[in-house]
């Protein structure tokens, strides 16, 4: 069969926790991140053409760059420059796929419903969507870890939106160890705001606040239960065992997880535990973001959305990544829902979602044959 096109389907993705490390010399941050794909959904579709290129429909389309900039299309070319060198030896490139030479290049185009800017990896998600549509398009039978490999080049959450699930993320967030968790569908609320948040302004954020004095006088370490900062609602931009407890709204917890996670952030054993039993309750007192607090006070709306949450009987509210989405955890399919009228009523958000997880990684939902 000679296919002409193939469409993905490709999850948003939220971070139960989000514990972030020093600056590191090459811009980044070293994270620790509980990442968990959820059934908001970009859809791709790839076809043949003379030249690279890409069309955006949908949700926040205005704001995505069509040029050479769009993440998805640095997906292709990544790929593409992938295929030989993967190919070279015994096995040529012919053999692994590749794009015809009369129709080098690969027309994208992207339907989206996950909006842009807003903590959510939407763009992530386009790029991971194109590796795999692009996998299938030219044959090239990468499997599943090796276009994570391709992915991790093109951007911290892409190799995750290829993994879907939930999964733990190390290193700038695109070293990932799947889950090992028993099933279970956790339903989430989600507020968007009317505006966007850069990601690379609120790690630089989380990074000026870090030097601001702590009351003692001290510079302030993740951990810390009285921020100098304006706190985030529930979590004053701690990891680990206070900031988890904070962000339910509860009292910070001692612990020395928090402290250490200064220097080497570490995986919140009650986040895992909570994931473990299946239990909505502990999940949604174990969730933190260290980027809480810097998006909060970049957007300070974003306090009410979350105290609004719980003050509607959510189990957990938090920032989803860098924000300004803010998620929420409903205790069932019905609660949700309320949960949702609710948010949507009070006025603290420009729209509301409903949405489930853990959902699949990126998935070919149709390739067509002319
Ligand atoms: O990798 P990605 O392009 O998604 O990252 C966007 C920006 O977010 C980076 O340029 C960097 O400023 C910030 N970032 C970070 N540490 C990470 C991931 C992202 O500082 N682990």
């Amino acid at each position: 069969m000679i296919v002409t096109s193939v469409t993905v389907r490709v999850p948003a993705k939220i971070n139960l926790q989000l514990a972030v490390g020093p600056l590191r010399p090459d811009g980044y941050h070293d994270l620790v991140t509980v990442f968990h794909a959820i059934s908001l959904f970009d859809q791709i579709s790839v076809a043949p053409a003379a030249a690279d290129g890409v069309t955006v429909s949908g949700e926040d389309a205005a704001q995505v760059p069509a040029g050479n900039d769009n993440l998805a299309l640095k997906a292709v070319a990544a790929l593409r420059a992938a295929i030989p060198r993967r190919g070279a030896g015994t096995r040529g490139l012919a053999s692994r796929g590749a794009a015809p030479d009369d129709t080098p290049g690969v027309a994208v185009t992207i339907s989206k419903r996950i909006p842009v800017a807003a903590g959510l990896a939407g763009g992530s998600a386009d790029a991971a969507a194109a590796l795999v549509a692009c996998n299938e398009l030219w044959g090239a039978g990468l499997s599943q870890q090796e276009l994570c490999e391709v992915a991790a080049g093109v951007g911290s959450d892409v190799a995750f939106a290829v993994l879907g699930g939930t999964a733990v993320g190390r290193g700038r967030g695109e070293r990932l160890t799947r889950a090992l968790v028993p099933p279970a569908t956790y339903h989430w609320v989600l507020a968007f705001a009317d505006g966007h948040l850069s990601t690379s302004e609120v790690y630089g954020t989380l990074d000026r606040l870090r030097t601001l004095p702590a009351p003692g006088g001290r510079p302030p370490r993740m951990g810390d239960s009285r921020p100098p900062y304006p706190p985030a609602p529930g979590a004053p931009g701690a990891s680990g065992a206070r900031g988890a407890a904070a962000a339910s709204g509860g009292a910070p917890a001692s612990g020395h997880a928090a402290e250490s996670a200064a220097t080497a952030p570490e995986l919140s054993t009650q986040l895992m535990a909570a994931l473990r039993a299946g239990d909505p309750r502990r999940l949604g007192r174990s969730l933190s973001n260290d980027l809480q607090a810097p998006a909060i006070s970049m957007f300070p709306a974003l306090r009410k959305t979350l105290a609004a949450g719980r003050e509607f009987g959510a189990l957990g509210a938090l920032v989803s990544g860098s924000g300004p989405t803010c998620f929420f955890l409903a205790r069932g399919a019905s609660h949700a829902t309320d949960l949702a009228v609710a948010l949507s009523g009070a006025g603290v958000c420009r729209s509301v979602a409903r949405a489930t997880g853990p959902a699949p990684g990126a998935t070919v939902i149709g390739p067509q044959a002319p």
